[in-house]
């Protein structure tokens, strides 16, 4: 076991703000946590994802389509994927989803389309999805009442609704909780986090984005995770190693082919 127990379920570690220091920060975070989760945007970072988990032992990767990279999504691109996930250290189809925020992205039925894409993909490989949600929270929702069966799902740094939370603990999905949960104005992620079973919890950090207190607005690593899930442990009133071992655990049983692999 590393010296937290701790994994990060969600770090983007292709990111060009660690070009410089990239290999000098893993190898000392490979002493911090026992594994860290790499999800593509596109096809480039999809496939450094894949470079890096089999470089190092505690890395694994996902690979999909961001729905802030859809502009430059290539005819064949769910073919692409699927040679990608017949590697043992793929272990998701992330992240995707629906961004609704930046204006120019594409249109709403765009986003659907290649989001419903991908998660039938994810099911023809039995593989979890890892999903991104902002602003569209009333769509996701609808997606997974109606369209997705049989199938397990993180919502990355769940910023939803408690009453959307409720309807996606009751069909066995996780929650990704990250630096966001630590900050002053994030009440409603408190309550998430709070109302969520314990073994739906995931920590995670969206490096190099969203750094929890005190590092807000810095550049965030994964070793950070620590921050979130200490600050996790005071909210919830519970041991700090016995919740780390309970996400791992989490962790392991959400993307299978860790645990199949180890
Ligand atoms: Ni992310």
């Amino acid at each position: 076991m590393s010296r937290t127990g701790l994994w990060d379920s969600h770090a983007h570690m292709d990111s060009d703000y660690f070009a410089g220091d990239r290999d000098e920060l893993l190898k000392k975070l490979e002493q911090d946590l026992d594994g860290i989760i790499n999800p593509g945007c596109d096809a480039s970072t999809s496939e450094f994802a894949i470079n890096l988990a089999e470089k190092y032992d505690f890395i694994y990767a996902a690979v999909g389509w961001h729905p802030e990279d859809l502009k430059k999504l290539p005819a064949g691109y769910l073919d692409r994927m699927a040679g990608w996930v017949r590697h043992p250290k793929v272990v998701a189809i992330g992240e995707i989803g629906l961004d609704y925020y930046w204006k120019e992205n594409e249109p709403k039925e765009v986003q659907k389309k290649v989001l419903l894409e991908q998660i039938d993909l994810a099911r023809q490989f039995s593989l979890p999805v890892i999903i991104h949600d902002r602003e569209a929270y009333g769509d996701i929702l609808e997606i997974f009442q109606k369209e997705v069966k049989n199938m397990e799902a993180v919502f990355h740094c769940y910023s939803g609704s408690l009453e959307m939370a409720k309807e996606l603990v009751k069909r066995g999905h996780y929650f990704g909780f990250g630096g966001t949960s630590t900050y002053k104005n994030a009440a409603k992620v408190r309550k998430v986090l709070q109302y969520v079973p314990k073994e739906r919890i995931l920590f995670e950090t969206d490096s190099p984005y969203l750094a929890p207190v005190p590092y807000r607005g810095k550049r965030n690593n994964p070793g950070y995770v620590e921050l979130t899930a200490r600050n996790a442990a005071e909210i919830l009133k519970i041991d700090f190693e016995e919740l780390a071992a309970m996400t791992t655990a989490n962790v392991k049983r959400l993307f299978r082919k860790i645990g199949s692999k180890a």
